[in-house]
Parts: structure tokens; sequence; C-alpha cells
């Protein structure tokens, strides 16, 4: 019997199954190690300038009730109506992947009692958020956001500090903004400008798009946001929400630009400017990138006063808030358009090379002791040859490589090559962290 021959047979007869390969959820991303560079140095900048500012951290839950949000965001608005994960859990409780954060940050400082700490609370948090938006460039259904949220002060110059702080924070990326401006007053004068709203634009009905019609009657505030086609032409002798403004909103919100105009922050006043949250009032504003992508542009960032909020979600009556929240990804991805350079902070100097298995032990040991004494050092103890060991050292810039071999380790010494001379010398292993410590100087 050829066996051979019958095991052949066996194989071509039994198909190889097929396994499919498990794939990210549509818009969810994993963030490479290589963008990590990108985030680290964002998280350094945010925390630093938060921290300059007296912001607290505040690390709040992913999941919340869903009526938190519906209470505060507002039913009629895309959020709410569209773009929630909501479901029932196990105790049978409606729960949502948080949409967005100052929500959770009003709820906490009710939660907490926050109100008898010195006001404002400052806080600032960061993490990610979930829409189920439909995904695409620099638009994600998980995405991160990080945030300032001042709570218990009506004073517009924590406005401006607020828009200071977020100037400060992208001037030191090295990223060109705008910050486009405006007041929506009080939540009694906004009902007027929208009744004046809609009869200007039910005289253009029919050019409405089925969304736009649907918002005369549900969100008419949110015309001024469509992105449909005419809508731009039709604007231009719309209402402005400014000439509507009472005295006290119209006095804050100068005040807020004399501000922004002492700290030399660049913006534009945009009349049209709602945003698409319903606890606004007074000051609103967006962050948008200066140098790429032109007028449809991602916005970076946006927030602006929500002094209702805390006192609709069973607060102390009249308690204000002011706030904003940027997207790290479109952070991200603005600092790559606009060709950001990042500072190299972690330079190998040194790179460890080995040869055979005594050497590995050892070597443990030696990279151990640099790494121990802040030196950068980088090794590749899954390698064999040192030809493909030096090579690395070569390519990850390191100044000095060390070598050690079966005979170093047995003698006690190790060798130091300079990388750029190719130099080298045989030390006593003790000494070795000193004298590079000496050769990097
Ligand atoms: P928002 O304008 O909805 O405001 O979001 C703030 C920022 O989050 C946006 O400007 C954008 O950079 C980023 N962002 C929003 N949606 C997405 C998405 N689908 N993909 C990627 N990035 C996104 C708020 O969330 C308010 N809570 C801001 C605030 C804080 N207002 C007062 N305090």
């Amino acid at each position: 019997m050829p066996p051979k021959k019958a095991a052949k047979k066996v194989e071509e007869e039994v198909p190889k199954k097929k396994i499919k390969v498990p794939q990210l959820l549509r818009g969810f991303r994993d963030i490479m190690p290589e963008e990590e560079l990108y985030w680290a140095r964002i998280e350094e900048v945010i925390t630093r300038i938060a921290q300059d500012y007296s912001f607290n951290r505040i690390r709040l839950p992913i999941l919340e009730q869903t009526s938190l949000f519906e209470r505060s965001v507002g039913k009629g608005t895309d959020i709410i109506d569209k773009e929630m994960f909501s479901f029932v859990d196990q105790s049978n409780n409606k729960v949502v992947l948080r949409p967005e954060a100052t929500a959770s940050v009003a709820r906490a400082y009710i939660e907490h009692g926050m109100i008898d700490r010195p006001q404002p609370v400052k806080m600032w948090y960061e993490g990610p958020m979930f829409r189920h938006d439909r995904p695409q460039a620099g638009r994600y259904r998980q995405f991160w956001q990080f945030g300032l949220e001042a709570v218990g002060s009506k004073e517009p110059i924590i406005d401006a500090q607020i828009i200071i702080m977020c100037h400060q924070i992208l001037k030191e990326l090295g990223l060109e903004v705008v910050f486009q401006i405006n007041s929506i007053g009080t939540p009694e004068i906004r009902r007027e400008y929208e009744m004046e709203l809609v009869a200007y634009f039910k005289q253009f009905r029919k050019q409405l798009s089925d969304i736009d019609k649907k918002r005369l009657t549900k969100n008419p505030l949110r015309l001024l946001d469509s992105k449909a086609e005419g809508m731009d032409e039709l604007k231009i002798d719309a209402p402005q929400i400014v000439d509507w403004l009472d005295d006290n909103s119209k006095e804050h919100f100068m005040k807020v630009l004399e501000y922004l105009d002492e700290m030399e922050v660049p913006y534009e006043l945009n009349p049209f400017l709602v945003r698409g949250l319903d606890y606004y009032n007074k000051t609103v504003f967006e962050i948008l990138p200066t140098k790429f992508e032109g007028k449809n542009a991602n916005a970076i960032g946006g927030g602006g006063r929500y002094d209702g909020l805390i006192e609709l979600l069973g607060g102390r009556e009249g308690t204000p808030a002011m706030g904003m929240a940027m997207g790290i990804e479109r952070i991200v991805l603005a600092m790559k358009h606009q060709e950001v350079e990042l500072p190299n902070t972690r330079q190998v100097q040194v790179f460890f090379c080995q040869l055979g298995d005594a050497a590995r032990r050892t070597g443990l040991r030696v990279f151990d002791n640099f790494r121990t004494q802040g030196i950068p050092i980088a090794e590749a103890f899954g390698k064999g040859s040192l030809k493909a060991q030096l090579e690395l050292a070569d390519k990850q810039g390191a100044r000095v490589a060390l070598i050690l071999g079966q005979k170093e380790v047995l003698d006690g010494t190790i060798i130091i090559r300079d990388m750029e001379s190719g130099g080298q010398e045989i030390v006593d292993s003790a000494k070795v962290v000193e004298i590079v410590k000496k050769m990097l100087k």
C-alpha cells in the first residue's frame, strides 16, 4: 500500500475551513501606535494648560442613563433623535454610551453637592464619546473628546478664559485656527426670534429640503446650520439673532469679545452659529482649522454657556456654567494636514546588542541598569545576528552600541561602539553605565 498517495487523497477531499476575520465596527477605529506620538503630545499640552488654569480632572463613566441626555441635549436634536447608542441593560435600565460629557459633568456637580465648593468649580475630562452618525473623514461613531467645564460663575471673563485656553492649547500644538463666535441670548428671546425665523423661511418652503421643512416645526434654529443646496443664499437675508438680544446678553457678549481682543484670539462673528445641542444660552463658539479643507472643514471643537442646565437637571436654581469640548481625532487630522512637526521626546541614545544565550541573560540586567538611570536605550533581544542589530541601532539613531558576546560575559566586560566613527573599546561591565554617560554628555 502506498500510504503517501492515500494521505494526499484525504487532503484533497476535506476543503480548508475559511476563517472569517472579525472586523472593526463601522465608524470605530484602532488608534495605531504610529499615531500615538500625536496623542501623547496633545495629552501633554492639555493636561499642563488645564492645570495652569486650575482646572481639575474628573473621570466620568462611559455609560449613563439615557434620560440624562434626552433632558439636557434635548429631543429634536440629531444626537438624541438619531445618534444614541442606547439599550436596555440586564436590570431593565435604559442606558446609553455617552454621546458627550457636559451632561455628565452637570449630573456629577449636582450629585456630589459641588455647589458647596468655592465657585466656579473648574473641571476637565478626556475620553471616548459615541454617536451613531454617518461615518466619514473626521467623523466617527466612537471618538475622543477633551473638555473644559466651569460651573458656578456667570461672569463673561469665564467664557473668555475658556476660549483663550483653547487658543493657547492649539497654538502650542502648532495649529492655525479661527474661532467663530455668536450669542444666542436667553431662551425667551430665542423663542421670539425662532418665530421670526420660521416666518422668514416659510416664504421659501418649496425650496427647502425635506429635513429643513421638518426643522421649521421641530427645531427652527437648526435651519441656520443647514448645509442643503441654496440655503447659503437664503440665509443672507434671514433675521439675525443679534438683533433680538436682550441688554444683558448683549453686554455679556461685548465683554467676552473685549477679553478676546485683549489676548489677541483670532475670531470671526458668525451670526448663524447656533450649535446642535439644546442647553446653550448667550455665548456659543466653534473652532475651525484655517489652513486646509476650506469652508466645509470639520470643527475641531465647540462650546458655550449653559446657564439653565444644572437647574433643568434638578440642581440649584440659576447655577450658571460655561464649557467646551474638542475632538482629539480632529486635532490629530489638523496636525497632519498642517504638517506640524512633533518634538522628538525619546531619542534612543544607546542600543544593546547581544550574541548567544549567556549574553541575552546578562543583557537583561545591563539593559535595566541603563533604563533605571534614565538613559534612552533600545534592544533587539529577539534577533541573533550582530549585523541586523547594528543596522537597527543605526536606523534608530543610537549614538552608542553595546556589544555583549559569550567571551565578554565570561570576562565581565562589554564592548562599546561609537556608532559614528565605528571605533570600539572593551570596558569593565560594572563601569559601563558611567562610561557611556560621560560619552553622551
Ligand atoms: P460638540 O460640538 O457636539 O459639543 O462636540 C465637540 C467636538 O467633538 C466637535 O467640535 C468635534 O471636534 C468632536 N466631535 C463631535 N462629533 C464627532 C464625531 N462624530 N467624530 C469625531 N469628532 C467628533 C459637545 O459635545 C459639547 N458637550 C461641548 C461643550 C462642552 N459645550 C459646553 N461644554
